[in-house]
This record gives structure tokens, C-alpha cells and sequence, in this order.
């Protein structure tokens, strides 16, 4: 079921250069969402932006839920400005959860960027199923990185301020090379560029992928038609990322 909650806000804190952790009460939501679902918040009280945005939903406490954001425009602007006892009015949760179906043993979560933002939910997840974990961070710099309740983390930066110098999947595939994991199961989150070579990685050595998609939406329940990804089988040329994601099996759709 979709709840709406005029949800108050808790905190919001500033955890790295221009990345919040936006803190607001919406218990049903709390309740409800697994790993991997999103929510779509009204930023402001005015009328413009008019779309809702998509949020990970980052971690929930109680009746609590965490939402990690990047300030990259007018819509996450607003909401960085949102004070304690303000209000947020969000809708979810949204879409397929991550999955889990499969014999692995070790998660590895591959994160990019605010990819990293539906790790803290997925790791509580994944720890009470008792599997190994890895994370593995990427990052523009040390400044950009946030490691907030995950567990074995790795990192990488693109200019080598901290970890491995080169790209989280780069990281991967060095990291995979030095020592071998058991049964793994990757599960990607990040921008497009970074999931197409975390994809094409995981189909060429055969280890299952799920992976998080980030792009444009506009409606986030299905309606609109704005948001699709290419399937790589079946018959339907297109899926719908809100409704039918934003978790896919790698092997399920094409990226470019
Ligand atoms: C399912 C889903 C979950 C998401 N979860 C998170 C999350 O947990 N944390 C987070 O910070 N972001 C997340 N995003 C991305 C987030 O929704 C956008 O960053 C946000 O909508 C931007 O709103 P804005 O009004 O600030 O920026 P806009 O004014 O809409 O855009 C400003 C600039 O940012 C670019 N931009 C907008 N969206 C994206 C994007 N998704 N990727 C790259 N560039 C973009 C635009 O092209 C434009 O150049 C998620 C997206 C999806 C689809
Ligand atoms: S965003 Fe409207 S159909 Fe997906």
C-alpha cells in the first residue's frame, strides 16, 4: 500500500560536502519499506518544483526513516534547508525492493556516488540473513564519501584523496582478484555509467547483480510513462523503472 505522511522533520545534518541526512517521522512508512524501495517527496510548499523527487530510503529507526541526498538542484536545495519541526510531505514506499533470491553467501554492495544511500537498510537486512558482507565506496574525493552504519567497507576516489585510486568497480575487480569471496552476490546502486560497468563486470565473470537504478522520474507510481529502461528480453521493449524497479537483475535490461 502507498501511504502519504506530512511527515515531521527530526534532523538535518550536513554529513559531507553538500550530502544531508534528512531525518523524518512517517511511521507506516517506517514500518513498511525493505531495502531498495524509494520515496517521492513534495520539496517544497509552494508550487515550484512541481514534480515530487525519488529518495532512497536510507535506513529507518522506529517510526523513523533516513533519507541521505546530494544538493544538486532546486528540489534538493529546498529540502537542505528544511529545519527540526518543519515538514516534509512524502509518498511511498515505492517500487521492488532489492532481492534476494539466489544461494549466495557474501554480499558485495558497489556503491557510486549517493549510490551508497539504500546501504544502510539493505546491510540490517542482509545482516539478520546471516551473509558475509563487502562494501565497496565510490567516491569523487574523501570529502564526498559516507560510511554511516555499513559494515567492511572498502573505498575508492576518482582523484586518490582516500582508498584505491580509480573506480569502485575497478576496486571490485581488484578486490576479487587478491581474494576470492564465497558465493557472491553483487548489489549495485549509483549513476548510469557506473551500473552499465558494474553490469557488464558481473555478467562477464557470472556473479549475480542486482542493481539500483537513479534516473528521471517524473510520476513514481506508474502513471506517466517517464521513466524507462530497455529489457533485454521478453516481450515488452521497455519497463518501467518506478513501478517495476528501481532494483533489476542485471541480466533483465540493457544499459547505454
Ligand atoms: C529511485 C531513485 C532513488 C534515488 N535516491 C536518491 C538518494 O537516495 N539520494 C540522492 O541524493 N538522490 C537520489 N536519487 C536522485 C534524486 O532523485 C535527484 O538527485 C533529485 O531528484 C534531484 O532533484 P533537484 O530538484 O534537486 O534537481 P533538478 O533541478 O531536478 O536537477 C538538477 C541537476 O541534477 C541533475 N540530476 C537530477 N537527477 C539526477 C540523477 N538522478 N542523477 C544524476 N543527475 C541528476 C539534472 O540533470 C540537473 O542537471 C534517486 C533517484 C531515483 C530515481
Ligand atoms: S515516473 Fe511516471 S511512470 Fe515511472
Amino acid at each position: 500500500m502507498i501511504l502519504q505522511h506530512v511527515a515531521p522533520v527530526v534532523s538535518n545534518t550536513l554529513i559531507a560536502e553538500g550530502i544531508f541526512l534528512l531525518t523524518v517521522e512517517a511511521k507506516d512508512i517506517a514500518r513498511s519499506v525493505r531495502p531498495g524501495q524509494f520515496v517521492n517527496v513534495r520539496s517544497t510548499d509552494g508550487s515550484l518544483p512541481f514534480l515530487r523527487r525519488p529518495f532512497s530510503v536510507s535506513n529507518t529507526r522506529g517510526d523513523l526513516i533516513d533519507l541521505m541526498f546530494n544538493v544538486v538542484g532546486q528540489g534538493t536545495r529546498m529540502m537542505a534547508s528544511r529545519r527540526i519541526g518543519d515538514t516534509l510531505d512524502v509518498l511511498g514506499p515505492l517500487g521492488k525492493p532489492f532481492g534476494f533470491a539466489g544461494n549466495f553467501k557474501t554480499a558485495i554492495m558497489v556503491g557510486g556516488g549517493l549510490g551508497v544511500a539504500p546501504f544502510p537498510i539493505l546491510t540490517r537486512q542482509l545482516e539478520e540473513e546471516k551473509k558475509s558482507l563487502l562494501t565497496l565506496l565510490g567516491a569523487r574525493s574523501a570529502k564526498h564519501i559516507v560510511a554511516k552504519d555499513l559494515q567492511n567497507t572498502q573505498i575508492a576516489t576518482d582523484d586518490g584523496s582516500a582508498g584505491f585510486h580509480g573506480t569502485v568497480v575497478a576496486l571490485l575487480e581488484s578486490s576479487l582478484q587478491s581474494k576470492a569471496l564465497a558465493d557472491p552476490k553483487i548489489f549495485g546502486c549509483g549513476p548510469t555509467p557506473m551500473l552499465k560497468a558494474l553490469s557488464e563486470f558481473a555478467q562477464r565473470s557470472g556473479i549475480e547483480c542486482e542493481l539500483s537504478l537513479e534516473g528521471d522520474m517524473a510520476c513514481g507510481v506508474g502513471l506517466c510513462q517517464g521513466c524507462p529502461v530497455e529489457t533485454s528480453h521478453g516481450s515488452r521493449k521497455y519497463a518501467l523503472v518506478c513501478v517495476e524497479g528501481p532494483t533489476f537483475n542485471c541480466h533483465d535490461i540493457i544499459l547505454r
